[in-house]
């Protein structure tokens, strides 16, 4: 496994492997790598000849006040893992060199990107959109692989490689879950003491939505009523927000009668943290 830090260094590299008739598939991540993570090298492992995985936490998706000084970082421990998991390539580029003093183009995706997490984060799908065109462009991938964990990004991602030409196939990846529900995330580091029980809120809201949905219930406003009940009985507990969408427009449904998102980001103590389900689909 190799660790390439320059942004010329990888695209030379690609451009050899490209040379030699490889395909390559990519799997951008912010690193503190989890099973979540290793599942998205095995969806590439499984579609191209090399994987490269990029590490970098990426300055301007945080906005001011959000976690990027105190987000995780353990480079050796991640380097363990990707050898582990079968990874070719670990591509972690510096910020600086990325984002040079004068850096001042970005790229935005401007309707998938509005409601959900994009209301609460204003800016930051422009600052992901930003940095995966970018991380194309330095590796040059055939696929590369998302997940589901992170829906609202992976359709904003698709839109963005559709509507700018990229030529690269998007795959989405089904969300990897610990033995108890909860989400795999980075973040999950930051839930202390009772916080990691009380984050199952999340995983019950999703399957109280499912209860119902199951039992006939198709209306979005008591859909969405039965999942906040859950939350509000967990004190340290907030909803950010709670959505059910259409799976393909992200727009609000009233009635669920085709495929749905239903997604919800909250506040457990002073971490905020995502997941989602797909209804009727
Ligand atoms: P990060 O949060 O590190 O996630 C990297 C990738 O792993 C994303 O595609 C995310 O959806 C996926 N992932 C995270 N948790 C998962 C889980 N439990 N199951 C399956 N997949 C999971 O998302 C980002 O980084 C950044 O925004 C990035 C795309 C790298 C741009 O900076």
């Amino acid at each position: 496994m190799q660790l390439i830090r320059s942004a010329r260094d990888m695209q030379a590299w690609s451009l050899a492997a490209r040379r030699a008739g490889l395909r390559i598939g990519l799997v951008p991540t912010m690193g503190y790598l989890h099973e979540g993570h290793l599942s998205l090298v095995q969806q590439v492992r499984a579609r191209a000849d090399r994987c490269v995985l990029s590490i970098f936490v990426n300055p301007i998706q945080f906005l001011p006040g959000e976690d990027l000084a105190k987000y995780p970082r353990d480079l050796p421990r991640d380097e363990r893992l990707c050898e582990g998991a079968g990874v070719d390539v670990v591509f972690h580029p510096e910020a600086n060199a990325l984002y040079p003093p004068d850096f001042s183009t970005t790229v935005e995706e401007t309707a998938l990107s509005v409601g959900l997490c994009g209301a609460s984060r204003p800016g930051h799908f422009r600052g992901v959109t930003t940095i995966v065109a970018k991380l194309f462009n330095c590796v040059l991938p055939d696929v590369a692989v998302f997940g589901q964990k992170d829906a609202q990004q992976a359709s904003v991602i698709r839109r963005m490689a559709r509507d700018l030409d990229f030529p690269v196939e998007i795959i989405v990846a089904p969300i990897v879950r610990e033995a108890d529900g909860l989400a795999m995330s980075s973040r999950n580091r930051f839930l202390t003491g009772s916080l990691r029980q009380d984050a199952l809120c999340l995983r019950r809201a999703l399957d109280e939505v499912e209860r119902a949905y199951a039992a006939g219930v198709r209306g979005a406003d008591a859909l969405q009523e039965a999942m906040e009940a859950v939350i509000r009985r967990v004190p340290s507990a907030a909803i950010d927000y709670i959505a059910i969408v259409d799976e393909h427009t992200l727009a609000p449904v009233a009635v669920v009668s085709g495929p749905v998102l239903v997604a919800l980001a909250v506040k457990v103590g002073a971490t905020r943290l995502i997941d989602n389900t797909v209804l009727g689909s």
